[in-house]
């Protein structure tokens, strides 16, 4: 029987596909980069053709590096960027124009319209979201009304739309599934939460066909198999995830009150709050955390736009370091005595804030300022960002302020970070062995499901401990950064 599990792991900058064995041991890796599309001021798009090509190719490269047959594997688990969506041709699989990423911004006044008008409270009691151009619904109605024929084809039923998921499983399937699962329907504003379902009034304000969306599955659920010619076998997709769920998952936060943060081009924060829907007076989202067997375990989420994206932007834009693993090292070469703050809204502010029109902006910076201060305001804003995070949190759930958070993504392997992360949260940072959680949780849906992989039980045993990060830093100190980053987020507001 075959025991491998591959897991397609779609992010923002990249595609990875990730190939574990039975015993949930790395065999593969592919990964490639792909282009972003900035078109206008605050406008993010990708080909879905680039996503395409760059997910079969990682496939097939994992599997080669891993030695393996497509016919050896036993399911894949797709997991993805959330949000970002894509209209496409039901007949040809043509998408009809360029997916709107997560971080575009387009539809800012729209969302300040639908404001208002009273709108919000009426989405967030449904959808756990607020109105804010980062969810899909209004990037979706924005293809339908600014692409030529759109909305007359999607009427007449001639597109179909989805996030990344949705459209990645319609490929591999070769047009033969439109599906997607309950994570990445819930951060539409299309889908009540509550009753799992797609919501007529929503789609309505929103003017979206219904006829356009996908079905909505369980996370381990059956989505079909790929079509032969693509891996060179037929391989059932067993399970789907929005990523940070996948994480969720991958860090085995099954329990109410556990709590991970995954450090990629943005940071989320996500607390399992069990069977409870627990509605935020703090500005956090409330979300699907994961739907198994029909039960939906809910969460609140802390979204922030940019984290990895600081320390590319370090690379990239002012080009202080050569790559990303050099940012750490040059933070502890700066000035303790300058206190230089960047609030990196270059995407607007995500949670608690929501300012979708604040733009980044640095503070404090001296005659002696220079990269290595660059960079630990850089990386130093993750830090102050979550802990914003986590102060919402505390107010929002009860057992808040026990959590011990749980941390991945590509950041968190520089530990001068996670010291610095742990310093500024004045709480303990748990950061495991397996670093690829988001692939983990994704393969897990898709392995448990297939039967080759333990159960939820078993499987959270076997998340394993690399190093706890306690605080060290003195409350005064402490206090004065907070104090210090909290001016310049004022300042920074739109
Ligand atoms: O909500 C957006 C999120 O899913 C993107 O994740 O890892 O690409 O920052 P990432």
């Amino acid at each position: 029987m075959p025991g491998f599990v591959l897991a397609i792991d779609q992010g923002t900058t990249s595609s990875r596909a990730i190939l574990f064995d039975r015993n949930m041991k790395i065999a593969g890796i592919g990964q490639k980069e792909f282009t972003q599309h900035y078109p206008a001021s605050g406008w993010v798009e990708h080909d879905p053709e680039d996503i395409w090509k760059s997910v079969v190719a990682t496939c097939r490269q994992a599997l080669r590096k891993g030695g393996v047959k497509a016919g050896d594997v036993a399911a894949i688990g797709i997991t993805n960027q959330r949000e970002t969506v894509v209209v496409w041709d039901k007949a040809t699989g043509e998408p009809i124009h360029n997916a709107i990423v997560w971080q575009d911004r387009r539809t800012a006044s729209f969302c300040a319209r639908l404001k208002k008008d009273g709108l919000e409270p009426k989405f967030t009691r449904k959808t756990g979201l607020l109105l804010d151009p980062y969810f899909s619904g209004t990037k979706l109605r924005w293809l339908l009304d600014h692409v030529k024929g759109a909305r007359r084809r999607a009427e007449k039923g001639e597109l179909l739309a989805g996030t990344i998921d949705s459209f990645l499983i319609w490929r591999l399937t070769g047009g033969a599934i439109h599906a997607t699962d309950a994570t990445n329907a819930s951060r539409t504003l299309l889908f009540d939460i509550e009753k799992n379902a797609w919501d007529d009034e929503l789609l309505e304000i929103l003017d979206i066909p219904r006829a356009l969306l996908p079905e909505v599955k369980d996370c381990a659920d059956d989505f079909g198999v790929t079509e032969k010619s693509i891996l060179g076998a037929s391989v059932p997709i067993l399970g789907v995830a929005g990523d940070q769920h996948a994480a969720t998952i991958g860090q085995a936060c099954f329990e109410p009150g556990m709590m991970k943060s995954t450090y990629g081009t943005g940071c989320f924060a996500v607390l399992n709050t069990g069977s409870d829907i627990v509605r935020s007076k703090n500005r956090l989202l409330t979300t699907i955390a994961y739907r198994l067997d029909g039960k939906t375990t809910y969460a609140l989420e802390g979204s922030i736009f940019v984290a990895g994206a600081a320390v590319q932007w370090l690379r990239d834009g002012i080009k202080v370091i050569g790559k990303a693993s050099d940012s750490g090292g040059l933070a502890e070469k700066a000035d303790p005595e300058q206190e230089v703050y960047l609030v990196p809204a270059f995407v607007g502010l995500g949670a608690p804030h929501w300012d979708a029109h604040a733009r980044g902006a640095i503070y404090g910076l001296t005659r002696n300022s220079g990269p290595a201060e660059f960079a630990r305001a850089a990386l130093e804003s993750v830090a102050y960002q979550t802990r914003d995070l986590l102060d919402a949190t505390k107010k929002d759930w009860k057992g808040g302020g026990k959590t011990v958070l749980r941390v991945d993504g590509g950041m968190v392997a520089s530990d001068w970070t996670m010291q610095r992360l742990a310093d500024i949260l004045d709480a303990p940072v748990d950061r495991p062995t397996i670093l690829e959680t988001t692939a983990l949780g994704a393969a897990w849906l898709a392995g448990s499901k297939a039967g080759v992989w333990p159960d939820a039980k078993k499987f959270a045993k076997s998340w394993a401990l690399d190093r706890r990060f306690e605080p060290k830093m003195d409350a005064a100190t402490r206090k004065r950064k907070l104090a210090g980053w909290r001016d310049a987020v004022r300042r920074t507001l739109s």
